[in-house]
């Protein structure tokens, strides 16, 4: 049967981001992080988000940023490569080191927000305003977390109130957006509407989506938000991940999983399956000590 070709889909890993600030069971060294960078970009792996440039209190597993930046920076000059900031110091740090793309991340539920960067939205709203002024050349993702449910407020059904937070960032340059389902509770039907909303209040803003797999529906999710016309997938190897600061939430979509699905469906990944399954193997091997991926059990991945 040939294949049919659906189109083209950014696979971004997330994994030496979110999946390595909770892995908790040894600190995880900067040599072993690139190590899995290396298989990763082997196995086609173009865009990742490496690390972020946040309070080593508050992520220790993080802390190498600026070395694991510069050395991903030289190696890798032709990947999309970007990293988390939470403030106008995680920027400024990130800007210095020579790069030029982050995410910025604000949560819409007011407690997670707080939780997480220890901001009221007023403030958060603030910082991205001083980013954006102050490095005009920094390519600033907005990274909306819990943008379908928040693990102290519940789930949200209000899309109106997500477009009108949204309206402020847009209002200040926002140019790309990544929803993020930060404790994994969102469902298609949402996926599609929030989806919706937002592309019709903001046609001209580049969407992505972030999903956690905490009820099983990532994958379902992935399909809702490209049948959505959304084609910036996010994903961890492993299906590592989870935001510590909030409660219950477990890994994200597993970008293995991610892959085979899209790229059996037809779609052009760019992703080469065999060699991604053996970087999840490094990974459970050498550094996470688990694996909740599903193909890792796979002995002939064809
Ligand atoms: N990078 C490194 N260190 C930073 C920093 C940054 N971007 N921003 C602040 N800090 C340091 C400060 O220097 C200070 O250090 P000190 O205690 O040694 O003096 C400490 O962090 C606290 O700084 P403050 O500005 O008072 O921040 P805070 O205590 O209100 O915490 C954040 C705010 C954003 C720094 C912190 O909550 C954080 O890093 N959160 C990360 C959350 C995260 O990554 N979540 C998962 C991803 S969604
Ligand atoms: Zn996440």
């Amino acid at each position: 049967m040939s294949t049919v070709h659906k189109g083209k889909i950014d696979i971004v890993e997330v994994g030496p981001r979110d999946g390595f600030q909770s892995v908790k069971c040894a600190p995880i060294t900067t040599e072993q992080k690139l190590a899995l960078i290396d298989r990763l970009a082997d196995a086609g792996v173009t865009h990742i988000e490496y690390t972020s440039f946040v309070s080593p209190k508050a992520i220790p597993q993080l802390a190498d940023a600026a070395d694991v930046t510069k050395a991903v920076l030289e190696k890798y000059p032709e990947l999309d490569l970007f990293a988390l900031v939470p403030n106008l110091r995680g920027a400024q740090n990130a800007y210095n080191l020579g790069l030029r793309k982050v995410c910025y991340v604000v949560s819409f539920s007011k407690s997670h927000n707080k939780a997480n960067i220890n901001r009221t939205h007023e403030q958060s709203l603030e910082a991205y305003k001083e980013i954006r002024a102050a490095f005009p050349d920094l390519d600033v993702t907005v990274d909306l977390a819990t943008a379908f449910g928040c693990p102290f407020e519940g789930k949200y059904r209000d899309y109106d109130a997500v477009v009108a937070f949204l309206k402020d960032y847009a209002g200040a340059g926002m140019t790309t957006c990544c929803l993020c389902d930060t404790i994994g509770i969102a469902d298609p039907a949402q996926v599609k509407e929030l989806i919706a909303r937002v592309k019709a209040a903001f046609p001209k803003v580049e969407l992505g989506v972030h999903f956690h797999d905490t009820r099983g529906c990532g994958m379902v999710n992935s399909m809702a938000a490209v049948e959505s016309g959304v084609t910036h997938i996010q994903a961890a190897l492993g299906g590592l991940g989870g935001c510590p600061f909030a409660p219950g939430a477990s890994g994200n979509l597993s970008t293995e999983d991610t892959v085979w699905m899209f790229n059996e469906m037809g779609y052009d990944t760019g992703v080469d399956f065999a060699k991604l399954v053996e970087a999840a193997k490094f990974q459970a091997r050498e550094i996470s000590g688990n694996y909740s991926g599903h193909q890792i059990n796979i002995e002939n991945p064809c």
